[in-house]
């Protein structure tokens, strides 16, 4: 027999993890480490492994699964769970809020009251019902036709978003004796991406998206397999609620947001993106600003839910068929659509890299026609077993590049074929090679590939390189296809009479390049050498170069060893380096355009020459992003990127491109995306443009008065 003390402690350990759970999972906000709440769980397994009768329904201990069932029982909704119309155009929106003004006004009323609505994001995953008894969650189903769904309580146990008992002392928020919460099962956007890194790692399927993850996850019938999976949810609503006299909460509570507040007290996770609008103008801006924030969001949503407020009003406009009348579903344009795969062709990129490219039946997929779509390299290809004659969902999440999310394979017809790699490069018939080790196959022809150079050429004349205003790609196809330019040195003895005489080409916009090329000739060392396009030299690299070499030539005939004393350079980059100014032909160009007239300021001393002469440098005091990496993300109101990017380098931060665990900042502006997410994820600091305006002065001030 548990002694009283064993009671006491059960119970209070399961107090303490249902707190934790709570924080980490709803809140977000963790106050105990993971290791202490793995010491207290295990305190609480292994009371109720000695006294099974300290073992409640409700304990903590049942998230981990249990029992493999044979098949899910039926379960029979006490109240049906209903399905919503959809809305497409503002127009249909228009028409929903027309219905209703016309439903709630009286009979000879006018009908341009505006109407309070509940907006709230619709989560694309599933819509389950979960039953509290005397504030125990005791049963969990899933939709299934509306009216019978399935047993999928052991599996719900799991998820730990979930309560498993409603707060029970917590006056005045007294619960009913039986009530139902609606709500959606998903998996966020973050752990879908790692589910499937481990499917790929066990060489497992992958999933298509979190929806499809989240319903394999919970339909299985071992609930140790569905503990594994990390799935979240989020409340929507309520179905049965009987004993209401004892719903104070509830009762007290006239409107659908009001209900959601009551919710949320009740612990259970709701979207902080809901908000009351008024009237059709409310709709539309809610559903734009969610549509803009849609990528950033941790979930997948595919739409908004409009619902009017008042309960009263709800239940005065009551339901058609299987839906309400007072709300509806306004969806976004689909990210997913079905189409065939017509065939691969391979693309040929700046460093020869080959990618293979799917061709598509044209198909409307995120808010555009999509007719093509990245395979990113033959091993992908394999991956996913993919034959051309397929039929493939292709993907389009806002303004990524469309990619080939999945076959079906059921439809796969008999003449479908396998992809078979080129071994010579399509455009300029040089042997396609891949290195051990590398996934990519890339063309050997360097140069001498018309692709290649079409892509070093835009390389080099890109804004972050030696900004050639007004060379774009379509005229670095005409001019490399006319034979006027075959390396960087050709453009800068491009003449008038030459260029004008390529198609749809005047003597004006002639002109405007000719001086675009010329202004181009005062540039800096660092970005001359990023321009050159050598592998795995990015502008990073680049400007880290310059710095510690200061000029040039110190940089060609660098030895391996020295090029490894740079900031950041390791064996490839060296080795890169190396391969690319040991080539004559390269070193040639690198002459030709400095005799064409480009020219920057050399430093006058290097940090190599300073450090070899360390009496003679003026040691300035570390800046004040010393050692620090930071990653800008996001549109900053008023610094460029650039700027943004200068500033900090000169404070001594590494401006890296992505957030890991090692970045220390991120400076965030509008429209921050996933990296934003990532910082958040990972807990890294983030700022704005104005902190670090501020920062800058604060340190600046600091060392002049130093
Ligand atoms: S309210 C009377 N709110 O959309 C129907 N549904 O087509 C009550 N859904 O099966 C549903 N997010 O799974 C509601 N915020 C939300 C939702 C939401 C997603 C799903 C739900 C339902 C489907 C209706």
């Amino acid at each position: 027999m548990p002694t009283p003390a064993d009671i006491t402690r059960a119970a209070e350990l399961k107090q303490r993890l249902d707190e934790h759970g709570f924080r980490y999972y709803v809140l977000d906000d963790p106050v105990v480490t993971d290791a202490e709440y793995d010491r207290l769980f295990h305190e609480l397994v292994a009371l109720e492994a000695a006294y099974p009768q300290l073992a409640r329904a409700d304990s903590p201990t049942h998230r981990v699964g249990g029992k493999i069932l044979a098949e899910f029982a039926e379960v029979v909704h006490r109240v049906p769970m209903l399905s919503l119309g959809n809305a497409f155009t503002d127009e249909d929106v228009a028409n929903f809020d027309r219905r209703c003004r016309e439903g709630l006004a009286a009979d000879d009323a006018d009908t341009n009251t505006e109407i309070e609505y509940a907006c709230e994001p619709k989560f694309d995953g599933l819509a389950i019902s979960l039953t509290y008894e005397d504030g125990v969650f005791v049963q969990g189903a899933t939709r299934g036709d509306g009216a019978v769904g399935e047993d999928v309580t052991l599996n719900l146990k799991t998820i730990r978003a979930i309560p498993l008992s409603l707060p029970a002392n917590t006056f005045p928020l007294k619960f009913p004796k039986l009530l139902e919460v609606r709500g959606e099962v998903l998996m966020l956007k973050k752990d879908f991406a790692k589910l499937n890194d481990r499917q790929l790692a066990k060489g497992e399927k992958l999933f298509v998206n979190p929806r499809n993850a989240a319903a394999g996850s919970l339909r299985q019938l071992d609930s140790k397999l569905t503990a594994e999976r990390p799935l979240h949810f989020f409340a929507y609503g309520v179905g049965a609620v009987e004993d209401s006299a004892n719903a104070e909460g509830l009762n007290q509570r006239s409107s659908h947001a009001q209900m959601m507040n009551w919710l949320e007290a009740l612990r259970f996770p709701v979207s902080a993106e809901r908000r009351v609008v008024k009237g059709l103008q409310g709709l539309l801006a809610y559903y734009r600003q969610i549509g803009e924030r849609r990528a950033t969001l941790p979930f997948e949503i595919d739409g908004v839910v409009y619902k009017v407020n008042s309960f009263a009003a709800q239940e005065k406009l009551g339901f058609v068929s299987r839906a309400p009348r007072f709300a509806t579903a306004h969806k976004f344009p689909a990210e997913e659509a079905t189409t065939l795969l017509l065939g691969i062709d391979v693309q040929v990129g700046r460093t020869g890299a080959i990618t293979p490219v799917a061709r598509l039946q044209p198909v409307f997929v995120g808010g555009t026609t999509v007719s093509n779509a990245t395979l990113h390299n033959e091993g992908e290809i394999r991956r996913k077993d993919l034959r051309i004659g397929d039929t493939v969902i292709v993907r389009r999440a806002g303004d990524v590049i469309p990619e080939v999310a999945a076959v079906i394979y059921a439809k796969r017809p008999a003449d479908a074929r396998e992809f078979v790699m080129l071994t010579r490069c399509p455009q300029c018939n040089s042997h396609i090679e891949k290195l051990e080790g590398e996934v990519i196959a890339r063309c050997t022809g360097g140069l001498f590939c018309p692709a290649q150079r079409k892509q070093a050429l835009l390389h080099f004349a890109q804004r972050r390189a030696m900004d050639i205003e007004g060379l774009g790609d379509k005229l670095v196809e005409q001019i490399v296809d006319a034979q006027l330019v075959r390396t960087p040195a050709d453009l800068y003895r491009l003449g008038l009479t030459a260029l004008a005489q390529l198609e749809r080409m005047g003597e004006k916009s002639a002109s405007n390049l000719l001086d675009g090329i010329e202004k181009s000739k005062h540039t800096t060392l660092a970005k001359f050498l990023f321009g050159l396009g050598i592998r795995h030299v990015g502008e990073s690299t680049a400007k880290d170069l310059a710095k510690y070499f200061g000029n040039l030539n110190a940089i060609i005939h660098a030895p391996h060893e020295e090029l490894l004393l740079v900031n950041d350079v390791g064996p490839v980059v060296a080795q890169s380096l190396r391969h690319f100014f040991d080539e004559l032909h390269n070193r040639e160009v690198v002459e030709q355009l400095r005799a064409c007239g480009i020219v920057w300021t050399e430093q006058t001393m290097s940090i190599k020459e300073a450090d070899a002469n360390t009496a003679l440098v003026n040691v300035k005091a570390p800046g004040l992003f010393a050692g620090k990496t930071v990653v800008l993300t996001g549109t900053l109101p008023t610094l460029s990127r650039e700027d943004a990017k200068e500033q900090l380098e000169a404070a001594g931060a590494k401006v890296a491109g992505s957030v890991s665990k090692k970045t220390d900042f991120v400076i965030a502006g509008a429209e921050a995306g996933s990296k934003l997410n990532k910082a958040v994820e990972l807990r890294v600091a983030v700022i704005d443009e104005a902190q670090l305006i501020e920062m800058l002065a604060a340190h600046s001030r600091q060392e002049k008065s130093n």
